[in-house]
Formats: C-alpha cells, structure tokens, sequence
C-alpha cells in the first residue's frame, strides 16, 4: 500500500495521535501509524493537526479597500456603508478581482480554506458579483468560496436593488442575503425577511441575512427570520448574521426568542472582531459590549458559529485572514474560558463553519477531502491562545502553504538560547 502523501505523528483536536494517509483528493486513512510507502512525508510531531477554518461571514469584495478614498473617522457601521457608497462609483472589476485574490492567498497561507462572503448587489453594474464569480472559479481546486447577494444599501431602500439581487442569482450566486435592519421602516425590514426567503425557497436556496446588526432592543428581525424559515420549510439552511440586538433586547422576550430560532434551525453567525468595535458606538458608559449572547444561544441548542466579516476596509482597519483571531475575541467577549468553552472555540472556527456552510466534505476521516492543516500547538487551546503558526497547509490533497517553527534567539547571559511561545521549559509537562 502506498499514499501520495502522509501526514505523520500529529496530534487530532480530540487528542489522539495519528498517521493521515492521502490518495489524490481524499484522506485514505486515519490510523495510529501506517507502515507505507508515500509520495511525500510531513512530520507533525508534536503539533495539532486540523480540519481547516472556515469563515462563515466576509465582505470579500471590500476587503483590502481601506483608506479608499478615506477612512471610517466614527468607526460606525452607518459611517461605514456611507463610505462604501463613496468607494463604489471608484471600483473596477479588475481592483475588485485583484485585492479578492491578494486576500485568498492570506487566507490559504492561515489554513482558512473555505469562506461565505457576501457580494453587494446595489450596484447596476454588478461588477463586484462578476469579479466575485471569476474569483471563486480561479480559486476552487483549493478554497471553497460561497457567495450570498447581498442587497447592502436596502432591499427596498436601494433603487434597482431587487432587481439586481435577482439578476445576481440568475448569474450563479449560492445564497440570498439581506439588511433588514437597514431598511427604512421596521415594517420594510419584516417585508424584506419575508421576500427574500421566499425567493430561497422557490430557488432551492440558503439564506444568510445580515439581521439587527444594531444596539436597539427593539430590533427583532430574527423573529421574523425564525418565522420564515419554518413556514417556508428552510430548516437548517439558514443563517441570521450578526444578531447584535439581541445584546440589548429584554430578557424575558429573549427567554422567549431563543427556542423560536432553535425550532427554526436557523443558525447565528457572530462576528466578534467587528461587533466589538462597530456596536456601542453611541453609549457612554456602561458601553455595551455589542455581541449577540453566544453562549446563551449555545445552551439553547442553535448552532452558532464565529466570522470574521471584514479586514481593512471602510469598517474595519485591521484583520490578517486569522480564524484564531477571531475565536480567541470570541472567547473573550462571551467569556467562555471553561476549558471546554474554550476547546468548543476552536470547534466553531473548523467544524462548526463548516456546518453552516453546508460542507460535509471537511473532516479528518477516511474518505473526507483531504484538507487540513498543521498548527504548532499541543492543542485546540493552545492554538487559540498563541494564534499558533501554521506549519503546514494541505488542500484537496496537496501541500499549499509551509512555514518554519518561530522560535527567538535570546542573547541573555546564563540563559537558554531559544525561546518559543509553548510551554517554558521550567515547567513540569
Ligand atoms: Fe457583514
């Protein structure tokens, strides 16, 4: 018997300690060891070896914009659609295209091999869609990419918006989208709710809605949300994103809402790097911490999930494609610092993403497309808490990204003379 390529000695995110072995495309084998012959041996020794991450929310036809043609001076999330509104008369489908691409190769360099990014579709042109659909075709043999049409600028606030989401569908985007909270009354936004999924449903598809993304109690499109996707049969194949109301709604109406959502199978997807720093903006002190109620919702038994939603565009001036990054604000801001809260973390950026996605390809057993990736770390925590390298990046079978381990060289007298972000030395393992 012999593999193309083995994976040798890493450690799995549930602890045990395995050889992969990889035919073509596919994982042939999980075992403690394999005695074959191979194409290729990574040693992960020592070192985590994953399902990839997954990033279950991006704006992939901003990202890479920021400071064109000025920056987000309120850090708003309104300031923040204003000025892509000023950036859109200036793009091309070639910028569009190029910083997509500049940001996948970012992406498949951190282990992040397959992303849902919405694709605004208030534009006549729809050149970010098309720019968009040429990205996703360039980067299928390693990187899954979902596209949601996603109405930016209002379903029906934003003229030619309906008709241009339909023409986006119509083109080949997976998954409608939407802003209800946007709209410009709340009864807009119910209709809104009520439209799109109708559209999903007569078309086969998931819906993933951007849904009170706001701090006003009273935004309660998730409701709607909930309703829709039960009386239109959409169980499981829909997404409420952001959610950030819910922070701030009553809680005996949430005590009521939550068991609505989870009926529903409607999952949440969270941004915690973007609601941290867009949401409060308006309060003094307490500031509200602007994060929808993540371990609340867990307990309730609807599937949540972490995105990473922007990086260095109009309403986010930092982020380097990291699902670590994102899980460890995530883990901080919903304090889920149990061990196993935070383990679970870990789970949402790989396999829980990859569940809302809808892609059952990803997981490190037999038959499964072989992607993964090698973490130096002992474990899921420890990768969260070091954001850890990545040593090794495999998609559909082939080594696609490869770094060394970090360690600094120390020049202190009497002291050993390396030093690494794992365990210290002094301290009993
Ligand atoms: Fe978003």
């Amino acid at each position: 018997m012999s593999f193309d390529l083995i994976v040798r000695g890493g450690t799995l995110p549930d602890g045990s300690v395995a050889d992969i072995g990889i035919s073509g495309e596919r994982i042939a084998a999980v075992e403690p060891r394999l005695e074959a012959a191979a194409g290729r041996v990574v040693d992960a020794q020592g070192a985590l070896v994953s399902p990839p991450f997954v990033d279950p929310h991006f704006h992939m036809d901003a990202t890479l914009s920021y400071g064109i043609p000025r920056i987000n001076r309120s850090g708003t999330l309104l300031e923040g659609i204003a000025l892509w509104g000023e950036l859109k008369p200036l793009l091309t489908r070639e910028a569009v295209r190029d910083r997509a691409l500049a940001y996948c190769d970012w992406a498949v360099s951190m282990g992040l091999l397959a992303i849902r990014t919405h694709v605004d579709t208030c534009d006549d042109r729809l050149l970010a869609v098309d720019a968009l659909l040429e990205v996703k075709k360039q980067v299928s043999p390693y990187l899954d990419l979902q596209l949601v049409a996603f109405p930016q600028d209002g379903y029906y606030r934003s003229a030619g918006a309906r008709e241009n989401t339909i023409r986006a569908l119509d083109k080949g985007v997976d998954i409608v989208g939407g802003i209800p909270h946007f709209e410009r009354t709340m009864d807009d936004g119910r209709r809104s709710v009520t439209e799109l999924c109708e559209i999903a449903a007569r078309r086969g598809l998931m819906v993933d809605m951007h849904c009170d993304e706001t701090d006003d109690p009273l935004s309660r499109h998730i409701e709607q949300l909930a309703f829709e996707a039960r009386r239109l049969g959409l169980q499981n194949r829909v997404a409420g994103s952001h959610l950030t109301s819910m922070h701030s709604m009553d809680n005996y109406y949430v005590s009521k809402l939550l068991p609505l959502i989870s009926e529903a199978g409607v999952s949440a997807i969270p941004n915690p790097l973007i609601n941290i720093v867009i949401q409060g903006r308006h309060d003094t002190y307490p500031k509200r911490r602007g994060m929808t109620r993540v371990p609340e919702m867990i307990r309730a038994g609807i599937r949540v999930g972490f995105g990473q939603d922007c990086v260095l565009d109009p309403w986010y001036p930092l982020g380097t494609a990291d699902m670590l990054d994102v899980a460890f604000m995530g883990l901080h801001v919903a304090q889920m610092t149990s061990p196993a809260e935070m383990a679970h973390c870990f789970d949402i950026v790989t396999s829980v993403n990859a569940a809302i996605m809808g892609l059952d390809h990803f997981g490190l057993t037999a038959g499964k497309v072989a992607s993964l990736v090698v973490l130096d770390a002992a474990d899921p925590v420890e990768a969260i808490r070091l954001r850890a390298d990545r040593l090794c990046v495999v998609a559909r079978g082939k080594v696609v990204a490869e770094r060394e381990r970090l360690v600094t060289r120390l020049s202190i007298d009497g002291r050993p003379p390396t030093v690494s972000r794992r365990r210290p030395r002094h301290l009993p393992s």
